[in-house]
């Protein structure tokens, strides 16, 4: 299939492109690179040895994009483009919404105008709220922040959308924490500024850009006393992608929702040493005050996936750090900016 990839150029994005055309299918690139950088694009190539058609533009422009979808030949979409930083969500919550909702009227009204049913839209486990242990699919949603907030809405605004235009088909695919890098250590999480999420932000202590690590309390309710997460190597979120998209041309619902997860919890401190195990030596760590609005665990139940999907996740804890450190070790400062 020939598949648009909004937001292509991005972590989990740029993943997906690869194993997209390992399966055979074209992809085209949409990226407005508000959070990620051109020279992904370049390293995709490298990877693939394929050209890759890239268009620049902010999917919130309708004109741009009803241009997009009369000219060019789709068959699908994977919808990763949106704003994901939980704390900025809280200080602008305006730009959130009107961003996140925002491109996905523009995409979904377009994608109807031109007869494109297929869409597989990137959801987060922050839809379920408090609620995350074990997490299926059938929880009702709610989320604790704007970002959050703005998961739980576009996934109901394409329910509505399901029910109106039951010619669609939908996968809604809730992502637990990605972490990890391609084997090749050319392509990964390239956070801007100081990173918010726990993998990156030891990867950054290990490569000498950060001091130490600050471990968000230890006094939850979980076996170390440190926050309990399910960390899904992106290499398999990648994979449920395509298992998804593959799905959606054989279905006869208009609208699917699916965990990507491992099942299994891993703590703060289980995954420090694990990166220590990838380094070959200790990181600094100090234990601190618990970070506002973090809950003590969520993992996910991933059997829906595995028995609709045939997807699994394959990857160990310690191949998402050997893999986050080859990468953080090639690319101490991250992509370049040229
Ligand atoms: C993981 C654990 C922290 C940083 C977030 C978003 C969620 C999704 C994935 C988009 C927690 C602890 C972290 C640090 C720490 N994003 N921690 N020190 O909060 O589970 O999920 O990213 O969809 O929406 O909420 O991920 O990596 O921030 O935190 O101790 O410097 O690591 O307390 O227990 P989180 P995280």
């Amino acid at each position: 299939m020939r598949v648009l990839v909004s937001g292509g150029a991005g972590y989990i994005g740029s993943h997906t492109v690869i194993q997209l055309i390992a399966a055979g299918h074209d992809v085209l690139i949409v990226d407005n690179f508000a959070n990620a950088k051109p020279t992904v694009v370049n390293r995709l190539e490298a990877i693939t040895g394929r050209h890759l058609p890239v268009q620049a533009f902010d999917l919130r422009d309708v004109d741009k994009t009803e241009h997009l979808f009369a000219h060019e030949q789709l068959d699908a979409v994977i919808h990763f483009a949106g704003f994901k930083a939980v704390g900025e969500s809280v200080e602008k919550p305006l730009e959130y919404y009107e961003n996140n909702l925002g491109t996905t009227f523009s995409l979904v009204r377009a994608m109807r105008r031109h007869g494109v049913a297929k869409l597989v839209f990137s959801s987060s486990a922050t839809v379920y709220g408090t609620d995350q242990e074990s997490a299926t699919e059938d929880r009702p949603t709610s989320a604790t922040n704007p970002y959050g907030w703005t998961k739980v809405m576009q996934e109901q605004i394409l329910r509505d959308v399901a029910v109106a235009d039951p010619t669609m088909r939908i996968a809604l695919l809730r992502y637990f924490n990605p972490v990890g890098a391609h084997e090749s250590g050319t392509i990964g999480e390239d956070p801007t500024g100081i990173p918010n999420n726990l993998m990156p932000f030891i990867a950054q202590v290990a490569v000498g850009r950060r001091e130490k690590l600050r471990v968000f309390g230890d006094d939850y309710d979980t076996p170390d006393g440190t926050g309990v997460r399910d960390y899904i190597h992106v290499e398999d979120l990648a994979a449920g992608h395509v298992a998804a998209l593959a799905r959606l041309a054989r279905t006869d619902d208009p609208i699917s929702t699916w965990n990507l997860g491992t099942g299994t919890g891993t703590s703060v401190l289980e995954l420090l040493h694990a990166f220590e195990r990838a380094v070959g030596r200790e990181l600094p760590y100090e234990v601190v005050e618990r970070r506002a609005g973090d809950i003590a665990t969520s993992y996910a139940d991933p059997s829906r996936a595995q028995a609709e999907l045939g997807w699994v996740a394959k990857k160990s804890i310690d191949d998402m750090c050997a893999d986050q450190w080859r990468w953080q070790s090639q690319n101490p400062e991250g992509y370049p900016d040229a």
